[in-house]
């Protein structure tokens, strides 16, 4: 904790563009939420849609025909959409999901990779006041069902290869009226024929848009639920932090089966009225430094992971593309290396800005502004409108330069709702008035906050969220395992990776002395955690161990787990069941 961090300075006036936002200190201090609704466009009876605001309030003005969106997938196949395209297909769809029997406060869950399609009908969906939900692609059998059994959705929109994973769980979800399959034969022209005028649901500004699960310590993965109103946190933050100006080409990395996709990808840019450009295909540094040099980018948002693995490709690629469009770069999902911004000043002559908030805010919540000099490592200073503190367990300010849990006041417009069905978990977020993130940190004199660590055992790969208890369960489930304890393990690349200790039956203890069997029933492991709850979600790393630390009461103590993994002391052990 100490102030010596380099800092990058910044003199706004030789900036290429001039920031939307030029001052901070006094634009924070006079901010308050109520005089900015108005950059939000509310229907004459107050009422709000986040799809309007979207898009649909730009057929009002020339950005009509503005590209919306430029879609490119894998095999350099390219497509584009204006505002007024986006608007009435997503017209069409929620025309088509009322003809199915869709109505306000349904949820109806999309489970597709980038295609149009996905970002179509999450504004079909709010369009007709139902609850839009998003499922990573990379999502298997059980990560599925629990989603779809928890919300209680009543259709699926799907494509034809993803659809088989849902197969074998169907029956057991009795709510699930639908699955829609966009690619099969008929599908298009079902939507062309729907009418393209469609009476928008007026929402009160309270009233659940969408929502996404995202995974905790214990228990299954948690529904997040954000309301109407959370688009001008969105919208502000994407105006400001983004910096979206009207010429600009925005490409965010994300994927709207989490909540940067939507925030960034879908709401807050576009209510900018950004085009933004949606790459769909494989990761490889060719071809996202391709794409940016291909669209002009001017805007891009991405993640550390992503950011690591450019460097990790070597200065001389850079080299090879016309990247003078760019003129902004940000990052967001875990912490961002001194050494990242460094590299990127070198090569891309910009400095990457940190952004830090979950998917519970909604939106950017520490961030680095535009005309705000940066401190290599920090994540920066509060948005408008958002009070941040660092407090202790028992909700209690601690002032700057002391560490304890990153908390902030409740009340701003995208702050989640409600844990679907879950009252107390949600409840279990507020200390003393406080918002605890579950992140652990601590603020300089100067009101920059620095980022230590989460304060659960929640792991973040490559930016993305992991629960332990999900693999733990999804271990179990094999016939050679007892018991399984998961930690997130320091990793150069993906700053965490999952690592496994695996308690095995006495029979499977006995064969695995043969290290070619332990090495073969390892990757079998990991592969059934793939194909039952996600792609990205498996252990890279298993260890087979003869019991599990545990408190008295029987819970896995994964602090000790990694501890010992770390080689660090493993600390208060009193709740330590004899090991
Ligand atoms: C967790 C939230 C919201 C964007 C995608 C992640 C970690 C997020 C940073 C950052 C260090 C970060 C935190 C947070 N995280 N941004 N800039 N520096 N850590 O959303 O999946 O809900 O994860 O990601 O631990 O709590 P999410």
């Amino acid at each position: 904790m100490d102030n010596s961090a380099q800092v990058y300075k910044k003199n706004i006036d030789l900036l290429k563009v001039k920031p939307n936002l030029t001052e901070y200190e006094n634009t924070y201090k006079n901010f308050s939420w109520d005089n900015v609704r108005n950059e939000l466009e509310w229907f004459p009876d107050g009422k709000i849609n986040i799809a309007y605001n979207a898009v649909d309030r730009h057929l009002n003005s020339p950005r009509k025909d503005k590209i919306a969106l430029y879609w490119e997938g894998d095999n350099a196949e390219k497509k584009q959409y204006t505002f007024a395209d986006i608007a009435r297909l997503s017209n069409q769809f929620g025309n088509f999901l009322k003809s199915r029997g869709v109505a306000r406060g349904d949820r109806v869950f999309i489970f597709l990779p980038r295609i149009p399609y996905l970002y179509i009908s999450f504004i079909g969906i709010l369009k007709i006041g139902a609850i839009a939900g998003t499922l990573f692609s990379a999502f298997q059998e059980q990560a599925l069902f629990d989603r779809l059994e928890n919300s209680g959705a009543k259709v699926l929109i799907t494509d034809k290869e993803l659809a088989v994973r849902i197969q074998n769980v169907r029956e057991k979800l009795p709510n699930l009226k639908e699955v829609v399959i966009v690619d099969d034969e008929n599908f298009d022209n079902t939507i062309q024929s729907q009418s393209t005028d469609l009476a928008m649901e007026h929402m009160d500004q309270n009233d659940y848009a969408f929502m996404l699960y995202t995974s905790g310590t214990t228990g299954k993965p948690k529904g997040v639920v954000h309301r109407h109103y959370a688009l001008l946190s969105e919208h502000l933050t994407a105006k400001y932090i983004l910096d979206i100006h009207e010429e600009d080409i925005y490409w965010c990395t994300a994927d709207p089966g989490w909540v940067t996709g939507i925030a960034y990808e879908i709401l807050g840019s576009w209510s900018n009225g950004a085009t933004e450009v949606v790459y769909s295909g494989r990761f490889s540094s060719e071809k996202w430094y391709q794409i940016l040099a291909d669209y002009k980018v001017t805007v891009w948002y991405t993640a550390p992971t992503a950011v690591r693995m450019l460097m990790a490709s070597g200065d001389e690629l850079v080299k090879k593309y016309d990247l003078s469009h760019l003129r902004h770069i940000l990052s967001v999902g875990e912490p961002l290396n001194p050494e990242a911004i460094r590299w990127g000043l070198k090569v891309y002559g910009l400095a990457f800005h940190d952004t830090w908030w979950q998917t519970e805010t909604g939106a950017m919540m520490l961030v680095n502004f535009p005309c705000n000099d940066i401190k290599l490592g920090s994540m920066g200073k509060p948005f408008l409108g958002i009070t941040a503190e660092i407090v202790d367990d028992s909700g209690n300010g601690l002032g700057a330069k002391t560490e304890g849990h990153i908390a902030f006041k409740p009340g701003w417009p995208s702050m989640m709702q409600t844990i679907w069905q879950r009252q107390e978990k949600y409840d279990s977020y507020f200390v003393n008035g406080w918002y605890i993130s579950g992140d652990r940190g601590w603020k300089d004199e100067d009101g920059y906050f620095w980022f230590i660590g989460r304060s659960d055992d929640v792991i973040k790969t490559s930016g993305e969220r992991v629960g332990p208890f999900e693999v733990e369960s999804a271990l179990v489930e094999h016939p050679a395992v007892i018991e399984a304890g998961v930690i997130g393990k320091p990793d150069e690349l993906r700053g965490e990776i999952i690592k496994a200790f695996v308690v095995l039956r006495p029979e499977f203890a006995q064969k695995v002395k043969d290290q070619a069997y332990a090495e073969t029933l390892k990757q079998e492991l990991a592969q059934h955690v793939k194909k039952h709850l996600a792609g990205h979600a498996y252990p890279r790393e298993i260890e087979f161990i003869d019991k599990l630390p545990k408190t008295r009461s029987g819970k896995i103590m994964r602090r000790i787990l990694k501890a010992k993994e770390l080689g660090q002391p493993i600390g208060d052990t009193s709740t330590l069941e004899e090991y």
